[in-house]
């Protein structure tokens, strides 16, 4: 049997750490949080924690803007902290990767500030700076991801700055060597501390056309939607010369052992995979978005895994997401009733499943109120439901004021449901949605199948589908119902069969033969006898 690595095998969870735990009443959580509540994350179930930015920062994008990117932003804690946090997490066994940002700095970073001072400074060719057309507008009509042009005028030096997201984020030129060597340092620098690995921010947009050409108009562009687009970003993002600059940081984290290195990137399956990179020397884990954005029916999921699972390269292993700082959450999208179901999928799924804080307890999407805004993206345009505060709220942790959260002010609101949705709450009940992924965890990690298994399509069954997973000798079915309607659904052709977990917990133990009757939101995972 295969020797399976760590990130293979384990569950990552993420942290936005602005949201976890606060320890000094600032309302804002902190290193020393997350420290305090890796006991509950051993009880939960995970592997790793993916921590999203803890560097010194503006906070111009809430840390995706560093000034500096070998310490720790005052508001987290310090770097004594940092270490002993790895210290205690590896303590529990768990991993801790980090958020590396390396398309952009701030504009604080002294890197930026030195590369602005002048046209002949040694630091100038280290962001993209461009002459004006000759009417002195922008060099072309790239946009930025916020909204906006993606060109910023500096007056003393009379040229202009990319910034593929705010202005506060000018994009680094990865075509100098001296950026590539300046950052494959500063991946030296955690390695040292540690640190398991990292989840690369924006990983598909590091290098961008040579020529810098417009990018053409987007036919299906819709009122309504982000400016962005407006655009098909064919000349900005995903250019061939992007894998051999993930191959140099692959290169890096090969010096040290057991390293995992996973991009963020938003491209469609296709395209996706080229992220695995020439003999599988890119990302071992190119972020797969694609469950935050198919539809929530069964031909659609069915349809995706399957697509999914033949893209990939041989011996590139599959990861799944459902959601993240960025993007409404699991239960916002589809209910809470669907989103026990969306556990069950994520965790039984092939390859490595990524959680966010927060959805194991059901969290929805939390209102906030327009003074209460603090997301760049929807002050930028606002109104188009772009702001990312609602998935950024805190964890609610028991039914105390503000949720256990912070003994300050929380920097955005709790959910009004948190003396009902909270952790001490939900652990307590068996049949919480909470209980349910810690079930679901345990299972995974028990029945090697769920992880590493093989996958095979059964098929589908009306409102229903359903997958087999099997190692050696282990088989496992899991079938689910993505509507609130009871469905029977025929397994006679798979043998004799045991239900062994359910998300209503109803049958467990019961033997299947035939017909399965899945209740309406039922997922059920069921184990061949024989
Ligand atoms: C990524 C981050 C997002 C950030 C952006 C710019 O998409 O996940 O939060 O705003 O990059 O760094």
């Amino acid at each position: 049997m295969p020797d399976w690595q760590w990130w293979q095998r384990g569950v990552v969870y993420q942290i936005y750490p602005r949201s976890f735990q606060d320890t000094n009443g600032d309302g804002i959580g902190d290193l020393r949080g997350i420290c305090e509540r890796l006991d509950y994350l051993v009880w939960l179930g995970v592997d790793a924690i993916w921590i999203s930015p803890i560097y010194p920062s503006p906070m111009a994008d809430f840390g995706y803007d560093i000034a500096d990117y070998c310490n720790v932003d005052p508001i987290f804690g310090t770097l004594g902290d940092f270490d002993r946090l790895i210290a205690e997490a590896h303590g529990r066994g768990l991993k801790v990767i980090l958020d590396f940002v390396p398309n952009h700095t701030s504009d604080q970073h002294p890197w930026f500030r030195e590369s602005r001072s002048s046209r002949t400074s040694p630091k100038r060719d280290w962001y993209i700076w461009r002459d004006p057309k000759p009417d002195g507008s922008p060099p072309n009509n790239w946009i930025s991801n916020f909204g906006g042009p993606a060109w910023e005028w500096d007056e003393a030096t009379g040229q202009y700055y990319y910034h593929a997201f705010l202005k506060e984020q000018p994009d680094l030129n990865w075509r100098n060597p001296e950026v590539r060597a300046a950052m494959h340092d500063v991946l030296r620098f955690w390695l040292r501390r540690s640190v398991d690995g990292f989840r690369v921010d924006v990983i598909w947009h590091l290098m961008k056309d040579p020529e810098f050409r417009d990018n053409p108009p987007n036919p299906g562009f819709q009122p309504g939607r982000p400016e962005i687009d407006r655009l098909l970003q064919i000349h900005s993002t995903d250019q061939p010369d992007v894998h051999e600059i993930i191959a140099g940081m692959r290169r890096v984290l090969e010096e040290f052992e057991d390293r995992v290195l996973i991009g963020e990137i938003y491209l469609p399956i296709e395209r996706l995979v080229a992220y695995y990179g020439q003999d599988l020397a890119g990302a071992h884990l190119p972020f797969n978005f694609q469950l935050i954005h198919t539809a929530w029916n069964v031909r659609e999921l069915s349809t995706l895994i399957d697509e999914y699972e033949a893209a990939l390269p041989e011996g590139g292993w599959p990861n799944w997401v459902l959601g993240n700082h960025d993007q409404p959450r699991i239960a916002a999208r589809v209910g809470a009733a669907q989103a026990r179901v969306a556990a069950m999928l994520l965790l039984t799924l092939r390859g490595t499943p990524t959680m966010y804080y927060g959805d194991e307890i059901g969290l929805a999407k939390v209102e906030i109120p327009d003074d209460a805004v603090q997301d760049p993206w929807e002050k930028n345009e606002p109104g188009l439901g772009l702001g990312r505060d609602p998935e950024r709220t805190p964890m609610q942790w028991d039914s105390s004021p503000h949720a256990g959260f912070t003994t300050g002010k929380p920097w955005l609101p709790l959910s009004p449901t948190y003396a009902e949705c909270n952790v001490e709450r939900m652990r307590s009940d068996p049949r919480s949605i909470l209980s349910l992924y810690r079930r679901l965890l345990a299972l995974r990690r028990e029945r090697k199948a769920l992880s590493v298994g093989s996958y095979r399509s059964i098929g589908v069954f009306g409102t229903a589908f359903a997958y087999e997973r099997t190692l050696g000798a282990e088989r496992l079915i899991v079938v689910l119902n993505l509507t609130h309607e009871p469905h029977l659904v025929d397994l006679s052709s798979q043998g004799r069969l045991r239900r062994v977990l359910s998300t209503c917990l109803d049958g467990e133990g019961d033997l299947v033969e035939g017909t399965l009757d899945l209740r309406g939101d039922e997922g059920v995972i069921l184990e061949s006898v024989g």
